[in-house]
């Protein structure tokens, strides 16, 4: 039996002395397997005498126990340190982008969109929304241009096929209609905006069939012009990040305001690049006004309680303004290169306190 014991701290010896799983397992084969120290002490039990047998027996099972028991906690012990060590060096950021190669940049338009919605935000406005596809009340009707008026061949509109009623629905040519969608069901005060986009049968250096407005609406008791002027410089002062921007309201006509302007900003083209907030050009960037009394009827608003401006800006012309883009029509061309150079982290969303663009 002195072997025996010998035997044990041999084996329980080598056992705490193998470093990896390869060596544990070497060892349990040098144990325990077929032709193992114990598996051969056990083959040899048979030549004993029966009481002699089950002593000898006895006492190999238990070193038999002992030593498996020993291979099984060392085998946890390893496999555990392997676990920590691997989690200690392959660590997984998990905030880093999915596909590294940096795909999937944001548009200059909604980039555009989501900055004058940082900054309308800021100034207490709402977003709201509307159908593109409308009916003549909410594009035209509602907005003090009725059949016949010369604005409406200014708008160049898409029509639907005729209903039976003989009346046409249509692509809203601008997104003054979710002016009248919003009157009609909101009590005053209303303070929103409505980016959006619009579609006029138009194509040209200038002009795409599709493009996008910022609708502005104010209606309460006491909001006048002055009010549409600050609210517009502050804007422009935010959104293109130039404390003193010139803005011009040059008077104009929109059936829908009374009375109307157009707002030029000023800019200088020296040496054929653009540049904003000095020179002696201006360029169009808005329409604007008072709202029409006849606007604030059709939505069954009190023209004698209340009262508002309107204003709708160009999404394309901010941007192509902002970042420099010359051409319009290659906003709508879906070609990856022009994406690339001039799309956005989609991630980094505009506040105005970390900045509108990273
Ligand atoms: N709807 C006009 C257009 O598409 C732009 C506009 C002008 C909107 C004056 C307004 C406004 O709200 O007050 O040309």
């Amino acid at each position: 039996m002195e072997d025996l014991e010998q035997l044990r701290e041999d084996l329980l010896a080598a056992v705490a002395a193998a470093a990896d799983p390869n060596s544990l397992d070497a060892v349990r084969v040098d144990a325990l397997g077929r032709k193992g120290r114990i598996t051969e002490l056990m083959k040899g039990l048979g030549g004993l005498d029966p009481d002699a047998r089950r002593a000898a027996g006895q006492a190999l099972n238990a070193v038999k126990t002992v030593v498996s028991d020993a291979i099984e906690q060392r085998k946890k012990a390893l496999d555990d340190a392997d676990l920590e060590s691997r989690l200690g060096a392959e660590s997984v950021d998990v905030t880093l982008p999915v596909r590294p190669e940096r795909q999937g940049l944001l548009h200059p338009v909604s980039q555009t969109i989501d900055e004058v919605i940082a900054i309308m935000g800021e100034m207490g406005f709402a977003v709201a929304e509307g159908p593109e596809i409308e009916d003549d009340f909410h594009n035209f009707g509602a907005l003090n241009i009725p059949p016949e008026h010369p604005a409406r061949q200014m708008h160049d509109t898409f029509y639907m096929s005729a209903k039976p009623d003989g009346s046409r629905l249509l692509l809203r040519t601008h997104t003054s209609s979710v002016q009248i969608r919003t009157m009609e069901t909101t009590e005053p005060p209303i303070r929103i905006i409505v980016p959006g986009r619009t579609y006029r049968s138009d194509s040209d250096m200038t002009h795409t069939p599709m493009f996008h407005q910022v609708e502005g609406l104010v209606i309460d008791k006491t909001s006048h012009f002055g009010h549409l002027k600050g609210c517009l410089i502050e804007f422009c002062s935010a959104f293109f990040e130039v404390a003193n921007v010139p803005l011009r309201f040059r008077p104009s006509y929109f059936p829908f305001t009374e009375p109307s302007a157009e707002v030029d900003i000023s800019c200088s083209r020296q040496g054929g690049t653009l540049k904003l907030g000095e020179g002696d050009d201006w360029l169009e960037i808005a329409g604007c006004g008072m709202v029409h009394p006849n606007v604030l009827k059709a939505c069954n608003i009190d023209p004698d309680v209340y009262q508002g401006f309107a204003f709708g800006i160009g999404v394309e012309r901010l941007a192509m303004l902002k970042y420099g883009i010359p051409d319009l029509r290659t906003f709508f061309e879906a070609d990856i290169r022009w994406l690339r150079h001039y799309g956005f982290l989609p991630l980094e969303v505009p506040t105005l306190l970390r900045g509108l663009v990273p």
